[in-house]
């Protein structure tokens, strides 16, 4: 790390998703998810402004273990990831904040190979904020920014590489299964080979561990869950009164998957000025906003193996509670 009281030059950041095309997309997934049965929304639309900075409290609180514990994994294993991987460009999705990047940039810094980084993310202030912090902190690294949909916008990204391609914190497992396998074709299909990925998995376990983590005893995931009613409020000319629904986390012992949703207190209706669209709600009715998937070894490196992806190795934290996994193509 390089300190130096001169600022450094913002950091380039592509667009492609717009507002105007965020809210678009938004009004799609809106018409379709509340007007099907069960309702649903898709967890992308979590992450407004108060979203990302909800989300940024949740990984300190005691109950949420999977941002500790990656951290715990990119500080043991960062070197050898880095140098295994030979990559030269660090690319991120969902990248937020950036805050556990830091670890890895470190590690490729002692490794000798960091020349570059791209974080992605939908979520365009809070990304441009986490890369003008990097930018000032690493002076020797080209840093860009796309502001993307990472299930539409993945050919876009930047030329360079050798590339690791990193998917941290878990958010493969927002993804719905057939999603997951479009979604590791769409990245293998923009690598060249011997590029690798770096994906980060909770792992199954206990379910009451898993339940308290996204049910937390101060209730910020239930704020973090809630304010999607908010971002539909602010983006689509919604009325829902956010107060009216409470948050549910539950464990699906099926799928290996906790749902978070939202439960109407009381019928309800609720109308969404942007698509001239009213949407009625039972008392008690459950509207599903994410599902967060919890993996196997075994399961996770086969579907890795159906996009073309040779699994490399898989490290876990000491607990055993999440894992890294690195592929190359
Ligand atoms: N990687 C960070 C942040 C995880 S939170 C960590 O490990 O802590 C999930 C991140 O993915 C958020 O920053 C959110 O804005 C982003 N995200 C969610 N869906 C997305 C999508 N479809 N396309 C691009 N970014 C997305
Ligand atoms: C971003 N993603 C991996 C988080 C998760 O754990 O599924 C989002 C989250 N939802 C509730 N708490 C955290």
């Amino acid at each position: 790390m390089t300190s130096d009281s001169t600022s450094a030059p913002l950091p380039r950041v592509a667009v492609h998703l717009t507002a105007g095309e965020a809210e678009q997309a938004m009004r799609a997934d809106a018409l379709a998810g509340l007007t099907s049965s069960p309702k649903t929304l898709p967890p992308k639309w979590l992450y407004d402004d108060r979203g990302s900075a909800l989300f940024d409290d949740i990984t300190r609180l005691p109950e949420y273990y999977p941002t500790r514990a990656e951290r715990e994994i990119l500080a043991t294993y960062g070197v050898v990831i880095a140098k295994a991987s030979g990559a030269t460009s660090l690319v991120e999705l969902g990248a937020g904040t950036c805050d556990k990047t830091r670890v890895l940039l470190d590690a490729m810094q002692a490794a000798g190979t960091l020349e570059q980084y791209v974080g992605f993310d939908i979520s365009e202030a809070t990304l441009r904020d986490a890369l003008a912090s990097l930018a000032s902190q690493y002076r020797d690294t080209e840093i860009l920014g796309v502001v993307g949909d990472f299930e539409h916008h993945i050919d876009r990204l930047p030329s360079g590489g050798p590339r690791l391609v990193a998917f941290l914190g878990g958010t493969i497992g927002n993804l719905l299964p057939h999603e997951r396998a479009r979604f590791f074709a769409s990245v293998a299909g923009m690598l060249q080979p011997g590029d690798g990925l770096l994906l980060g998995a909770d792992i199954v376990k206990d379910p009451e561990r898993i339940v308290a983590a996204y049910d937390d005893a101060a209730g910020v995931t239930s704020d973090f869950n809630r304010n999607v009613l908010l971002a539909l409020n602010h983006r689509l000319d919604a009325d829902f009164d956010h107060d009216a629904f409470e948050h549910v986390a539950r464990w699906d012992t099926d799928n290996e998957w906790i749902e978070m949703r939202l439960r109407a207190i009381a019928a309800q209706q609720v109308t969404i000025g942007g698509l001239g669209l009213t949407v009625d709600f039972a008392a008690g009715e459950e509207l599903r906003t994410e599902i967060s998937a919890k993996f196997r070894r075994e399961g996770l490196e086969a579907e890795l193996a159906a996009a073309g992806f040779e699994p490399f190795d898989w490290w876990t934290d000491r607990a055993g509670d999440f894992a890294l996994t690195m592929a190359f193509l």
